[in-house]
């Protein structure tokens, strides 16, 4: 179970207007429970977890298995709920510094052009033995025509090709929605092997399909324990919501008080990528129709030397929602020293851990004093089943809490905007 703490924002909110809003959110849970809610169609986030299909999760184990004993680089092309996932929890739980392999790289996340250039020029580097690098591609892309995949796929496609010829077909692997899109009639033409991301699965809720299963099986995480951890939570919810209710009841709360921004924090750097995964998530969910907190990341202890000054006494329009890990991820201790010129005797034999907990809890502390309601959400352990537990413990609250302010949260007609003027200037 994921803890809950409201304290440091409750005290922002009176006992009645509290009571209105948790009414509200236990409304807006069943609305999910019974699928009448708007975007409906949408709901198969929870369907795959209601009838996990073990079949799949042992194929893709499988597959990710081989990849990662043939490949040097392993390329992940996606954008927005197409690889936010994946790195995410890659960068959870990787152990930074060893040396990993295959090498991860993500393509297709952006137009960059020197990244991509670059990263061409990598590939065709020889390994230190002279020999060439083996490298596997995995495009995804649930419509398979947005605009800034293709433009990468494009690129290594042939780069592969050109360097493989057609043993390229068996290293690249599409994802893709099972009909429609011009990524559909590539696989066709060229053979490659094919995931299919289900037609009720919407792309930021897609982290636990093959979207997001297949990159981190090649990755070498224990991608059953991670969905099954997701399993026991959407259990757990389905029997207990009270503690994912308050925080619904909460945001919304503060919502209604023209509450802007949602400082979405950790203290622990592994999660920085998974605090972008919750931006990504909540705003292109939220952010509709005039409406919605817009959802900000920081990484502390960094980013209190930074944006940190700005929360303590910038103006007073923000909540914050601090995840914490309760266990050590690492027992690393500060060790006495004999010479006390740096003067951090009185820390030895002290934990790095415990340090940085003094940290959070100041913080913590300093922030609600400084007059900005902060939400705790604690995991015991930084691990593939409390990842997974907070995954689908974020897809709920996303639903949840969008649904009380009367919005879908499973389209984005917005982001087509940008689309469509980027077309037309393209000459489209
Ligand atoms: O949540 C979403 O639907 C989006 O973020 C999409 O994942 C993103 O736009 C990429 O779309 P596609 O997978 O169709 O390339």
């Amino acid at each position: 179970m994921i803890d809950v703490n409201i304290d440091g924002a409750k005290k922002f909110i009176s006992d009645d207007d509290y009571e209105k809003s948790v009414y509200k959110a236990k409304e807006a849970y069943q609305t999910i429970k019974k699928g009448t809610g708007l975007g409906s169609e949408w709901l198969g986030w929870r369907r795959i977890l209601k009838s996990p299909n073990d079949a799949e999760l042992d194929k893709i184990e499988q597959h990710g298995a081989d990849i990662r004993e043939h490949a040097d680089v392993f390329i992940i092309c996606g954008i927005g709920g197409s690889y936010q996932g994946a790195r995410a929890i890659i960068d959870a739980l990787q152990k930074p510094f060893s040396e990993q392999a295959p090498e991860i790289y993500f393509a297709g996340q952006h137009l960059g052009a020197n990244y991509h250039e670059q990263l061409i020029d990598y590939l065709n580097r020889p390994k230190e033995d002279g020999n060439r690098k083996s490298v596997y591609l995995n495009v995804i892309s649930k419509s398979g025509s947005t605009l800034e995949t293709a433009i990468a796929f494009r690129m290594i496609r042939r780069w592969m090709h050109s360097v493989y010829g057609d043993e390229a077909k068996s290293r690249i692997i599409a994802t893709t929605g099972e009909e429609g899109g011009v990524l559909n009639n590539i696989i066709e033409e060229e053979g490659y092997s094919k995931y299919i991301i289900p037609a009720d699965v919407g792309g930021r809720f897609s982290v636990l399909t093959p979207v997001g299963l297949l990159p981190v099986a090649v990755s070498g995480i224990d991608i059953k324990t991670l969905f099954y951890g997701a399993v026991a939570e959407f259990e757990k919810l389905e029997e207990d919501p009270g503690y994912i209710i308050k925080y619904a009841a909460v945001r919304h709360h503060l919502h209604e008080q023209n509450t802007e921004l949602d400082v979405v924090s950790s203290f622990e750097p592994e999660l920085k990528e998974f605090t972008n995964w919750i931006q990504q998530l909540m705003g292109e969910s939220e952010g509709k129709e005039g409406k919605g907190i817009f959802p900000v990341t920081a990484s502390y202890s960094t980013d209190l030397h930074s944006i940190g000054q700005m929360i303590q006494q910038g103006r007073r329009n923000m909540m914050e929602t601090m995840i914490s890990v309760d266990k050590p991820i690492s027992n690393l201790k500060l060790l006495p020293s004999e010479s006390e010129t740096d003067g951090l005797n009185y820390l030895a034999g002290k934990s790095i851990h415990s340090i940085n907990k003094s940290a959070q809890d100041g913080t913590f502390q300093a922030h609600v004093e400084g007059g900005v309601p902060v939400v705790k959400i604690g995991i015991e352990k930084l691990n593939e089943q409390q990842l997974g537990r907070l995954i689908y413990f974020y897809e709920m609250l996303t639903g949840i809490y969008v649904y009380m302010l009367n919005v879908n949260p499973f389209n984005q007609p917005g982001v087509e905007n940008y689309k469509k003027a980027m077309y037309k200037l393209l000459g489209k």
